[in-house]
């Protein structure tokens, strides 16, 4: 891919205006979420004030299993955005992703917008972020292994994204050899690896190659949430491919549909995300057995709307849904919560 440095950051600072501006999430398609509900337990026998939804990841101990998933890098908006995102997920115990590090490894300049994170989050995990398309030429430079440790990240997500790149009218369609990328990473480099998409969504199949080539973490990233198509479409000046990102406007493979098949496959741990932008989706995304809760938009959102403390806030609504609704199915911590099918039900089951 041979944008210019000035092309990435335009097109990061067009996402952001777009996201908060415009109606980009699904409209016919839904996560799926709202199938299942919880089995209300009346006699759940246990105090609310011993519910726990702290859990573990990557070696830190989170508030509640939630992560804020890639979105901000590369230019001053993005700066400022991760240093948001950095305050209130160290302040509230959560997982943070950053956006692509593609803008750094072309512009040392943009190093800082990465690296503020770590400054002002400390105590947390923090995630970098590459797509597949451009993981095998960061491979042969040695930029990119020096990068992660400047930014001090604890594990790096690879974004699998065709639909989004074929959309793009500046994007980088070669997918070929991505999963024998994803190989030499795994045996070049000492961090943890996600594996995610960026809204349409994990299949079976593609969870099941990931885990034979040795992956252990897949973020599914499913429809219902943000639609990228919708997204592309806005940037589009083309008429004809305007038209042709309207067919995809509804393309994807629903979050819950995702979530159920990925947690199915043996060795394989899940980020559930893609229009999770309440608690309870939320909470009904780690008792279908996701290891963590993810989203994006909802949390630029109220970023916009009210700075770190909008962010904070809606963590905090997302933590208190999620202990209420292990209280009130009798659970008293995430352990017995996650993946507990006699708590929560397909309706109509
Ligand atoms: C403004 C914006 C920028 C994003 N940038 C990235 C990115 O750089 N890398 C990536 O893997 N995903 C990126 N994403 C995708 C999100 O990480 C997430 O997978 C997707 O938006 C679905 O979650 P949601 O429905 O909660 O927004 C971005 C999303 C948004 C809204």
């Amino acid at each position: 891919m041979n944008d210019s440095k000035n092309e990435i950051e335009n097109r990061k600072k067009d996402h952001l205006k777009i996201v908060c501006d415009e109606d980009v999430n699904y409209q016919g398609v839904s996560t799926g979420f709202e199938d299942y509900h919880f089995i209300h337990n009346a006699l759940p026998e246990i105090d609310l004030k011993d519910v726990n939804v702290s859990t573990d990841f990557l070696g830190y101990q989170l508030n509640l299993p939630l992560m804020i998933t890639s979105m901000g890098g590369g230019e001053n908006q993005g700066k400022s955005l991760n240093r948001g995102l950095a305050k209130a997920a160290n302040s509230e115990k959560v997982a943070l992703g950053l956006g692509s590090i593609r803008p750094a490894l072309d512009n040392p300049e943009a190093i800082s917008s990465y690296a503020i994170a770590r400054e002002y989050a400390p105590d947390i995990p923090i995630v970098a972020n590459l797509g597949a398309a451009q993981l095998s030429s960061s491979l042969a430079s040695k930029n990119l292994f020096k990068l992660l440790k400047d930014i001090g990240v604890d594990a790096i997500s690879i974004h699998l994204n065709p639909l989004q790149e074929a959309l793009q009218p500046e994007g980088n369609t070669s997918f070929k050899g991505v999963g024998r990328a994803i190989e030499i990473l795994i045996d070049t480099i000492s961090l943890p690896i996600i594996v995610k998409e960026v809204g349409f969504g994990l299949s079976v199949n593609v969870v099941k190659r990931l885990q034979k080539i040795g992956i252990e973490w897949v973020d599914i990233a499913g429809a219902g949430g943000t639609s990228w198509a919708r997204i592309e479409e806005k940037r589009i000046k083309n008429k004809f491919y305007k038209k042709v990102a309207k067919e995809f406007f509804e393309w994807g493979i629903p979050t819950l549909q995702s979530l159920i098949d990925s947690v199915k496959i043996k060795g394989v741990k899940v980020i559930a995300s893609g229009g999770i932008d309440t608690g309870l989706k939320f909470s009904k995304a780690i008792a279908l057995g996701a290891s963590l809760g993810g989203a994006a938009a909802p949390f630029l959102r109220v970023w916009k709307e009210n700075d770190v403390e909008g962010i904070q806030e809606l963590i905090s609504i997302f933590k208190e849904a999620l202990r209420l609704s292990l209280f009130c199915t009798g659970t008293k911590n995430i352990s017995s919560f996650k993946g507990n099918t006699s708590i929560i039900e397909r309706i109509g089951n």
